[in-house]
């Protein structure tokens, strides 16, 4: 398909998983299934490779790489937090760019301290899903944990609708 599109003159594409139906986890790894996040790195490489070189793929699912104190095995913090993950599977061409989904929600700074190299000052989202619990209820979207307004909001849905008894519309 994303051949089709490209051949329809598509010049870039996000890539994303799962849907919000049934497969929000796939969509949005939390914090019990980080690695999860994997997938996103390995379709997001299918697509470049299946693509022309100069058609853009934007990765997704960084959220969980977090800074250095992320909960993914195997591979040290250090070269799996956000900054060199990032830039390794840029170096390594599986992706053009990355994008920072629940991260901008987080810490809509978070490139720019990470340029100024104050990552020590980053709030790293901690994949608690709540955000995607406003989306779910139809109300505004933003970061339940470091943004006051949407924590109110977040209260105030949970009073009116209850808590959510399965993470899909
Ligand atoms: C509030 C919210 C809404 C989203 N809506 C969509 C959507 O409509 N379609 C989609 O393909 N992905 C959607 N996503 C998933 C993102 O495209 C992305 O794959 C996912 O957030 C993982 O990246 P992250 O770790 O940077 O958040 C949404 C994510 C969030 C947080
Ligand atoms: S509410 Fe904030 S911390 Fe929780 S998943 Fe969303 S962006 Fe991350």
């Amino acid at each position: 398909m994303i051949k089709g599109l490209e051949e329809r003159g598509a010049s870039y594409f996000v890539e994303t998983l799962g849907n919000v139906h049934a497969a929000m986890h796939y969509m949005e790894a939390d914090r019990e299934e980080a690695e999860l996040s994997y997938l996103h790195l390995y379709f997001a490489n299918m697509m470049k490779k299946a693509l022309k070189p100069e058609t853009v793929v934007v990765g997704s699912g960084f959220s969980p790489f977090r800074g250095k104190k992320n909960t993914l095995l195997c591979i040290e913090p250090e070269k799996s937090q956000l900054l060199a993950m990032g830039g390794r599977v840029i170096e390594d061409g599986m992706m053009d760019m990355i994008g920072l989904g629940r991260q901008s929600f987080a810490d809509p700074y978070t490139p720019k301290k990470l340029a100024e190299g104050r990552e020590d000052e980053i709030k790293y989202c901690v994949q608690c899903m709540n955000c995607e619990e406003l989306m779910i209820r139809q109300q505004p979207v933003g970061c339940v944990l470091y943004n006051k307004f949407y924590t109110d909001k977040f209260r105030e849905t949970r009073a009116k609708f209850g808590k959510l008894s399965a993470l899909h519309t």
